[in-house]
């Protein structure tokens, strides 16, 4: 079914910054002939590319009741996602409050795969992870058609975490101890959102954990990026107070920092050691590897980019 004879597809935080799902999807979706109706909060140079690929674009604040309003109406699906925020759980009850009035018949929410292990007893000091836990309960008393994605940490995060240390020092420098991750690629994140939103009758209701193909400690990562890269990279595991009073220097937000520090202490006590097929299981292809990643992105890590 084409959603564009029927309304197009609203796609939030389409400019996008860290993962840019929603530029991603807003892309595969135009790409697949929907119409899509990008949400993005300036018109800079991100929205007149938007609009040159075909994007209708709306300029408006997600914490604004009227401006969710005008992104919302005419629309019949829905993308959910928007920057690590303090205002993300207000976001997200706004968009369920106007997406109920307006009556949408499928809303695809960006949680994150910790929300698997959380209960009113066991949340973490994540204030992000917390509205991501909460925002998917008011999604859920909504009775909104709702389709959840976990993601596990974006492989994108490592550009701005790692990219600096990597190209000027061989080093990895991250407080992730011993722990094994498995980040998934936010470009495979977008695929799963737009396949949901291509056809989400079969997806209504379902939460996808997504992450890539293979858990592996920083050691062995640092290896698949001197692979990639050829040159020696390693790991160095730097103590948490001095990476957080490095995130404080470089300007970092509060609330930012705060995720950025919990998701540290995550990984150090083994908690991203994690391993779901979600990706393939939507998209029915496997999820990009760090190899893979850091090929496709190597300049941003000193490299040559092989594409
Ligand atoms: N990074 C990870 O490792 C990871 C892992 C799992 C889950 N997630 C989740 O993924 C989501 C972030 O996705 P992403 O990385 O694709 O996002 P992103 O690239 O950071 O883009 C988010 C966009 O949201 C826009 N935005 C922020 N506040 C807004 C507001 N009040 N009104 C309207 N637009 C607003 C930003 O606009 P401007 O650019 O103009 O500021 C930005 O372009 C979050 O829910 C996060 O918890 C992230």
């Amino acid at each position: 079914m084409n959603a564009g004879r029927k309304g197009p597809i609203l796609v939030t935080g389409a400019a996008g910054q860290v993962g840019a799902v929603g530029r991603t999807v807003t892309g595969l979706l135009l790409d697949r002939g929907f119409a899509v109706r990008a949400l993005v909060r300036r018109d800079d140079d991100r929205a007149a590319a938007l609009r040159a690929a075909g994007a209708e674009v709306v300029v408006g604040d997600l914490l604004e009741p009227a401006d969710v309003d005008r992104a919302v109406r005419g629309t019949r699906r829905v993308y959910f996602g928007m920057s690590v925020s303090a205002g993300y759980l207000e976001a997200t009850a706004t968009l369920a409050a106007v997406a109920r009035e307006a009556g949408v018949e499928a809303l695809v929410n960006m949680s994150q795969m910790t929300v698997s292990e959380m209960d009113i007893h066991h949340t973490t000091p994540s204030h992000q992870q917390r509205q991501h836990w909460l925002g998917e309960q008011v999604l859920a008393w909504s009775g909104l058609p709702v389709v959840t994605v976990r993601p596990t940490i974006f492989l994108e995060t490592f550009v701005p975490l790692a990219g600096p240390s990597v190209r000027d020092r061989g080093r990895i420098e991250l407080p992730f101890g011993q722990g094994k991750t498995n980040p998934v690629s936010a470009a495979d994140v977008a695929r799963v959102v737009a396949t949901v939103l291509a056809d989400p009758g079969p997806h209504l209701g379902r939460v996808y954990e997504l992450t890539g193909p293979r858990s592996q400690d920083m050691h062995d990562i640092a290896r698949e990026f001197s692979a990639v890269l050829n040159r020696e990279v390693g790991y160095t595991d730097i103590a948490p107070e001095d990476w957080a009073a490095g995130l404080k220097q470089a300007g970092v937000s509060e609330h930012v920092a705060q995720h950025l520090v919990t998701m540290g202490e995550l990984h150090r006590a083994g908690r991203y050691d994690r391993l779901a097929n979600g990706v393939e299981f939507v998209t029915g292809r496997p999820a990009t590897s760090v190899r893979e990643f850091a090929a496709l992105r190597a300049d941003e890590f000193g490299g040559i980019r092989r594409s």
